[in-house]
């Protein structure tokens, strides 16, 4: 839809999944006001920085950026024209008052829970000078005012489902930037699920911070649990395959276990962060749960789905972590194996109750420890890659692949896979025969009937 009014809008997304389906809903609210998405800042009527505040560098990223769209804020303001630059995300959240103080040329400064009101912010923003800011949470549900996407859709989607966290990790932000825990009722996910079937998704990963942590309304009115969900997911023509991120292990209940084993369209791929294999700093984490717990769910959930493979985040160098605890975290990993992971050295957030730990550990000590537990967890995900080669798989063809005339697609365990095809089988599954698994994708050649179909 193009007309007189349109405008473009250019989107800088960092942080989790959920922030990059924010920014495609931010995309939503916008169109009807006429912006259209644009790949460049330079030219552009409005500029949304979508922020992450999890650790420090990931903020100072939104500082230099705003430095470098202030000099095309001015050049298009000496052209006659304007742009106007939003801050939106985690950093808008926690840091909203010293982002307008370090970077008062910013026009607007939204938290995650009020994208909805953008269009009126943006209204406000070009009537007036001075800053619009909207941090609070608002008591409405964002969700019951964002309209549905009308953007194209590729065959994987992502679709939040719970917002929010009420579990106060020791070192996290997310509490603070994104919430309460608050899950969206049964039939609103539902309806957004089919009709990103029907705009061509094959897949879907629900989403959020808590993601087992869901309890929406369900079709009785009563609160269900994710379990429930995915199986009424898994009735809906054409989707294919279903994911969520990210659980807490407290909240991995019996039906959820019990559905990897009973819903095939679940995929076998699960991740659960741990943080850390010492019950000692899990404690002082406030995690709520031992190691011993954690491999026991893992156990359940193997005994559940045989080839269900693992994924997890750890945090080395929480305050108080000794090279015993530091060992511990070692061994929980060789005892699990895990198909991939991320890992980060522990960040010290404002605010939050680690950073006023006066026992920190040494920077050179966590990039030590870094180092050796990547290096672990990437002989394991090399390890995992290359039992595949030989065997044929389920691949969910996504796109085109790397070089011309391959195409790409995602296994179970979410790898991705890579071989000569016609781009005709994008949106299907099909079966592959991996050839060579390499550290992060796969090789294959698709199983002969389709080859010479
Ligand atoms: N449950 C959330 C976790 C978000 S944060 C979710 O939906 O993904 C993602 C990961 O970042 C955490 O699991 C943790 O490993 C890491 N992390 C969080 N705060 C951190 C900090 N202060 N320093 C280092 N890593 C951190
Ligand atoms: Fe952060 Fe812990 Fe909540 Fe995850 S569960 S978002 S790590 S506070
Ligand atoms: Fe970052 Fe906020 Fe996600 S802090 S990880 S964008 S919830």
């Amino acid at each position: 839809m193009n007309n007189a009014n349109s405008k473009t809008l250019h989107m800088i997304t960092w942080g989790c999944q959920m922030n990059v389906y924010d920014s495609g809903r931010m995309a939503d609210v916008l169109a009807p006001l006429g912006y259209a998405g644009t790949d460049r800042p330079d030219g552009a009527d409005m500029v949304i920085l979508n922020t992450c505040h999890i650790r420090d560098r990931a903020a100072e990223k939104v500082f230099s950026e705003l430095g470098r769209l202030r000099l095309l804020q001015e050049q298009r303001a000496a052209e006659g024209g304007r742009m106007i630059l939003a801050v939106a995300g985690c950093v808008a959240q926690a840091e909203g008052a010293e982002i307008l103080a370090r970077a008062p040329y910013v026009d607007i400064v939204l938290g995650p829970q009020t994208y909805h009101k953008l269009p009126e912010m943006v209204a406000r923003a070009s009537r007036a000078a001075g800053a619009v800011i909207e941090t609070d949470f608002p008591v409405e549900q964002k969700f019951d005012f964002l309209p549905d996407s009308m953007a194209p859709q590729g065959v994987t989607a992502f679709l939040t489902v719970q917002e929010g966290c009420d579990k106060f990790c020791s070192f996290c932000v997310v509490p603070y930037t994104r919430g309460a825990e608050a899950s969206r009722p049964l039939g609103a996910v539902m309806a957004e699920a089919r009709r990103l079937v029907a705009r061509g998704a094959r897949e879907i990963t629900l989403l959020g911070q808590n993601v087992n942590a869901w309890h929406g309304a369900g079709a009785d009115g009563r609160p269900a649990t994710l379990g429930g969900l995915i199986r009424a997911l898994a009735e809906i023509p054409g989707l294919a395959r279903i994911r969520y991120t990210t659980s807490h292990p407290r909240d991995m209940d019996a039906e959820l276990i019990a559905a990897h084993g009973e819903v095939p369209a679940l995929m076998p791929f699960l991740h659960l962060p741990v943080q850390s294999g010492s019950d000692r700093i899990l404690a002082a984490m406030n995690r709520r749960h031992t190691a011993a717990e954690y491999l026991e769910i893992v156990a359940r959930l193997r005994t559940a789905r045989p080839d269900i493979a693992l994924s997890s985040d750890f945090i080395v160098g929480h305050p108080g972590e000794t090279e015993r605890d530091f060992e511990a975290t070692m061994q929980l990993i060789r005892d699990v194996g895990f198909a991939q992971a991320f890992s980060f050295k522990y960040s010290p957030r404002p605010g939050t109750p680690a950073a006023a730990a006066t026992v920190q550990v040494p920077e050179a000590e966590k990039d030590r420890r870094l180092q050796a537990l990547q290096a672990l967890l990437r002989e394991q995900q090399a390890a995992f890659n290359a039992r595949l080669a030989g065997r044929t798989i389920p691949v969910l063809v996504t796109g085109p692949g790397r070089h011309g005339g391959q195409i790409g697609g995602r296994s179970p365990w979410l790898q991705p896979v890579h071989a000569q095809g016609p781009l005709s089988l994008v949106g299907e599954v099909v079966e592959m025969t991996i050839t060579a698994g390499h550290p992060n994708s796969l090789s294959a050649t698709l199983v002969e009937e389709r080859a010479c179909a």
